[in-house]
């Protein structure tokens, strides 16, 4: 296809404005997919993402439209995931556009998220047309919502669709639109072959099938490709365009969207951002934008029972095919043992692995409070990297630590300003700034530790603000703070997953709020069972956990024999998330307390 006749463009949306709903409509409307095939929601394959209700892997689908003018467009609506831990994918897919819609509920208006993207796609100089969804419903105030774009994000909005992705309203007439207001790609097919991969997924069959937009000259099938930023190369064994099913073609040209497979074996030797050219005459410098992301957040992961460690690691590698962002390195604990520590982009990311892990791989888990990259320098002036705070030098040997700041929006409604501002000091926030976007909404940016944030903030803003508050983050830098290990002992022996790196002025509170809810949740032993919080030797708080009562279990015995049985399954049942440390037995939430004292 002639560039003059392909458009690229994606979809920008806060979660739950109507994104893949829009997709979907647009992918029928174009016969693309038909009607009766269409499982709800095409674009969002997998089914955790169908669970969730939120886009996690982008996907791609070419769409033939024969416009008003009678002419037969390409239209390569590339997805895009609708989450910040993955905003560098976002980046990357906006950058093999030359438009975007943005898409605003018109019953909510514009949200963290909204901001978020559409900063990406001014970055990249999207041209951006603006779509009021949700027009049908009885809350919708489509004139509000496009004030509030034109006042917040100075987007004209004089031309913006009123649509509704749910019955069908607007949808052909942003096709229309797509094709005449988004610029064509430029016509670079005589320059050398550049492609800009902004997706990669693996598949068993073919290896990883890698999604591309060609920038410059064009790629065939049969081409000995090479990777600019890894350096691999490969030949490509099968090219095509997904249309959203694979459709094979010979060649793909400057402006074309397409897919690739060569054998390849795991998506991280296919990256996101890399560019593919050509062995023969390669281009001279690569597309700009690559970085490898890193994990931000780290957790270790241990398997209840001491024999399922081999497949543990069998199935991280797997998802490892599939996930360039997931690290893991194995980890010995004196406490818990064989596992892995795993690294991870943000929270969502790391909930949804240990929730793969345990549903497809059927494994047992015990999992340790997130915690975040530490950066530490010794007295010698050695820099250490902190995934693990049982790994912090000791105090005598360390000349400072730092931890990572974010800069943090959040966009609320008026009313619940003071309580959000009372929430972002408490985790150690400095404000930066705060404007009215309207009458009644409101934006508050603050500098804040990622490690404050990681815990549960969302949550708590959340319930600050009734669910109405939205929220969006991204990593600033380092900064040096005065921050201690927090140890925690059970039964006089440290328990390093219970570690964590606090700041000392909350270092008191925290060790008392966690060493009391240790001791709520950790069952009764045979034995009193102290459990202490410590920095250094120096212990802050302790508690103990009285020994239990012999006859609990004992009143059963020639009695109620259902009862027995139903106490014993229960005995099972709780075990099953038991980690024994030495002689006590640690429920799985016992690891998770940290999180909950705030
Ligand atoms: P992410 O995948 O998380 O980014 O969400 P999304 O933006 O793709 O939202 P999605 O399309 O899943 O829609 C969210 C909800 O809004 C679903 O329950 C849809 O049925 C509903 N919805 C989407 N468009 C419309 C609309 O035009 N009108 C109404 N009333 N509901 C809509």
């Amino acid at each position: 296809v002639p560039p003059e006749r392909v458009r690229n463009f994606s979809i920008i949306a806060h979660i739950d404005h109507g994104k893949s709903t829009l997709a979907d409509q647009l992918l029928i409307k174009t016969d693309t997919v038909e009607n009766r095939d269409m499982q709800a929601q095409y674009l969002d394959g997998m089914d955790l993402e169908r669970e969730r209700g939120i886009t996690i892997k982008l996907n791609t689908a070419r769409m033939k439209y024969k416009a008003k003018d009678g002419q037969i467009y390409a239209l390569n609506l590339i997805d895009t995931p609708g989450h910040v831990d993955f905003s560098y994918e976002v980046s990357r897919s906006l950058a093999a556009c030359e438009g975007c819609l943005l898409v605003v509920d018109a019953s909510q208006g514009v949200e963290a998220q909204t901001l978020a993207n559409v900063y990406l796609a001014l970055d990249n100089d999207l041209e951006i047309i603006p779509v009021i969804n949700k027009i049908d419903l009885p809350g919708a105030d489509p004139e509000r919502v496009k004030r509030e774009i034109e006042e917040v994000i100075g987007l004209d909005c004089s031309n913006a669709i009123m649509a509704s992705a749910k019955q069908g309203i607007g949808i052909e007439e942003i096709l229309e639109e797509v094709v005449r207001r988004i610029p064509a790609p430029a016509d670079n097919r005589g320059r050398p072959s550049r492609a800009l991969i902004f997706d990669s997924y693996y598949d068993i069959y073919k290896g990883v099938i890698v999604q591309f937009r060609v920038m410059d000259g064009e790629l065939r099938r049969g081409d000995l490709v090479k990777f600019m930023n890894t350096g691999t190369e490969y030949d490509v064994l099968e090219l095509g365009v997904l249309s959203p099913k694979p459709v094979e073609v010979d060649a793909l040209y400057a402006g074309e969207v397409g897919y690739l497979a060569a054998s390849i074996k795991q998506v991280a030797d296919a990256r996101v951002g890399d560019t593919i050219t050509l062995k023969k005459q390669p281009a001279e410098t690569a597309l700009p934008g690559y970085t490898e992301v890193q994990p931000m957040v780290f957790c270790g992961l241990f398997p209840t029972d001491a024999d399922q460690y081999p497949e543990l690691r069998e199935a991280l590698l797997k998802l490892q095919l599939n996930d360039a962002a997931l690290r893991f390195e194995p980890e010995v604990s004196s406490a818990m043992g064989f596992g892995f520590r795993c690294g991870f982009l943000g929270l969502l990311h790391m909930e949804i692995v240990q929730e793969r892990l345990e549903r497809e791989y059927d494994l047992d888990l015990i999992t340790t409070a997130p915690t975040v990259v530490f950066k530490a320098i010794k007295n010698n002036g050695e820099e250490i990297i902190v995934d693990c705070p049982s790994k912090l030098p000791e105090a005598n040997r360390l000349n400072s630590i730092s931890e990572p700041y974010v800069r943090l929006e959040v966009i609320t409604p008026k009313e619940y300003v003071g309580s959000i501002m009372e929430l972002a000091q408490q985790r150690r926030g400095e404000y930066v700034d705060m404007q009215y976007l309207t009458e009644t909404r409101t934006t508050l940016v603050y500098k804040m530790p990622l490690a404050e944030v990681v815990t549960d903030f969302f949550d708590a803003l959340k319930s600050r603000s009734r669910g109405y508050a939205s929220m969006e983050y991204s990593i600033t830098g380092y900064r040096e703070n005065d921050l201690v290990l927090l140890n925690i002992k059970i039964n006089a022996e440290t328990v390093e997953p219970l570690a964590n790196i606090v700041h000392r002025d909350n270092a008191y509170y925290v060790g008392k709020a966690l060493v009391k809810r240790l001791k709520e949740l950790i069952p009764r032993q045979q034995f009193k069972v102290p459990i202490q919080a410590a920095i250094g030797n120096r212990v802050v708080a302790s508690e103990n956990i009285p020994a239990l009562r012999k006859d609990v279990l004992a009143k059963c015995y020639g009695g109620d024999i259902s009862r027995k049985k139903k106490l014993l399954k229960k005995q099972a049942a709780g075990k099953k998330r038991m980690k024994s440390l030495g002689k006590v037995d640690v429920p799985q939430e016992a690891f998770m307390a940290v999180l909950q004292i705030n």
